[in-house]
């Protein structure tokens, strides 16, 4: 087979896939109607579910993972407030530098393994009320840290950094993209996950494989005010119903199936441990799989995304030394093998 006919294996991000024809089929003849009117059955529907996952009041449909986040933020802080979070997070390295400009915030950045910090760093960087400092308003937890390759927050490291924050008058958000990815892996519910924190959010453009949506979850008072927001962000819609039909299909049909992401991935990072192209291998827990090439080879993770695309395999260069794999509903075993057989390839060519 050449290249050209060879199929997409596209581990470039769990966002890439494309709706299934049965969750297509789930649109046909939906129930909707203005969603910011909240007449739109099908997204109260939906939102009623997540706030029962999350074990929380209340919860709002929104149309990306960045606009929970940003939401959220606007709704904890003032102008002026300090968040404190992972360099890592999502916030601070993909949203455009949103929480500054949306909400005036600043970030107190933690360097920590792998995207999952402690309590005493939370500790450590609160700012005691002074009229000089700013106010330190927020924690913003990331399950599953997605730079950190994938990892879960253990649920007591998780529960001892929100009960710190909350001790220190503090509210604790949880950008939770990969959130069911932590659940199925460890079969710890979203609920307890979530125990402590004022507002958490799950994705459905992840590896529940849906083109369009998250839903932010908490208190009925936090939604309240995230409805404010999301009007004035542009992010109130309206037939809602016929992408939050795709949503429920999502969470029957999509949620047990991520076990299969998770081994597929962890089949990779066990031909890649073996591989001496790569000084590291993360130790793969979920979808996601980080490699660190070797410095010794002197090759930037860029040439080797390269190559893998000039033989129709997508993978993410992070910095200049790693490339990411995520697994999803559209990458099977022939995808993975077209994965090791192109880093293979690549390294007797070098
Ligand atoms: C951890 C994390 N948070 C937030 C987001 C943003 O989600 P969206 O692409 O829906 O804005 C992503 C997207 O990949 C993510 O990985």
């Amino acid at each position: 087979m050449s290249v050209s006919q060879t199929p997409l294996a596209d581990f470039y991000s769990d966002t890439q896939t494309l709706p299934t024809n049965d969750m297509l089929k789930s649109v046909i003849g939906v129930k909707t109607g203005d969603e910011r009117h909240g007449a739109c059955p099908t997204t109260n529907a939906l939102c009623e579910r997540v706030a029962d996952l999350f074990g929380m009041e209340s919860a709002v449909f929104l149309p990306s993972g960045s606009m929970c986040n940003q939401i959220a933020i606007a709704v904890h802080t003032q102008p002026g407030d300090e968040i404190i979070c992972s360099r890592e997070s999502h916030i601070v390295f993909a949203e455009a530098g949103g929480l500054a400009k949306l909400s005036g915030a600043m970030v107190s950045v933690i360097d920590c393994e792998r995207g999952l910090f402690e309590s005493s760093d939370v500790s450590r960087l609160y700012r005691r009320p002074s009229s000089f400092a700013p106010r330190t308003r927020l924690v913003v937890t990331e399950q599953t840290s997605n730079l950190g390759g994938g990892a879960i927050w253990p649920v007591e490291q998780l529960a001892d950094v929100a009960k710190t924050a909350q001790e220190l008058g503090l509210s604790v958000h949880m950008d939770g993209a990969r959130a069911l990815n932590a659940s199925v892996a460890t079969g710890i519910d979203l609920a307890t996950y979530a125990s402590d924190h004022d507002s958490a959010w799950l994705a459905f453009t992840k590896g529940l494989g849906c083109p369009v949506g998250a839903v932010l979850a908490g208190s009925r008072d936090f939604i309240e005010r995230a409805w404010h927001f999301k009007r004035m962000f542009g992010g109130a819609m309206r037939q809602t119903g016929v992408l939050t039909a795709m949503c429920l299909h999502a969470l029957d049909h999509h949620v047990e199936r991520l076990a299969e992401d998770h081994a597929r991935a962890k089949r990779i990072e066990t031909q890649l441990d073996g591989c001496e192209l790569f000084r590291q291998v993360y130790p793969v827990e979920t979808n996601i799989v980080l490699a660190e090439i070797d410095p010794r080879f002197e090759i930037a993770a860029s040439e080797l995304r390269t190559f893998l695309a000039s033989r129709n395999v997508q993978v993410m260069a992070v910095g200049t030394s790693k490339i990411r794999m995520i697994t999803h509903l559209d990458v099977d075993d022939l995808a993975v093998e077209s994965l090791i057989n192109g880093i293979e390839e690549f390294l007797t060519s070098i």
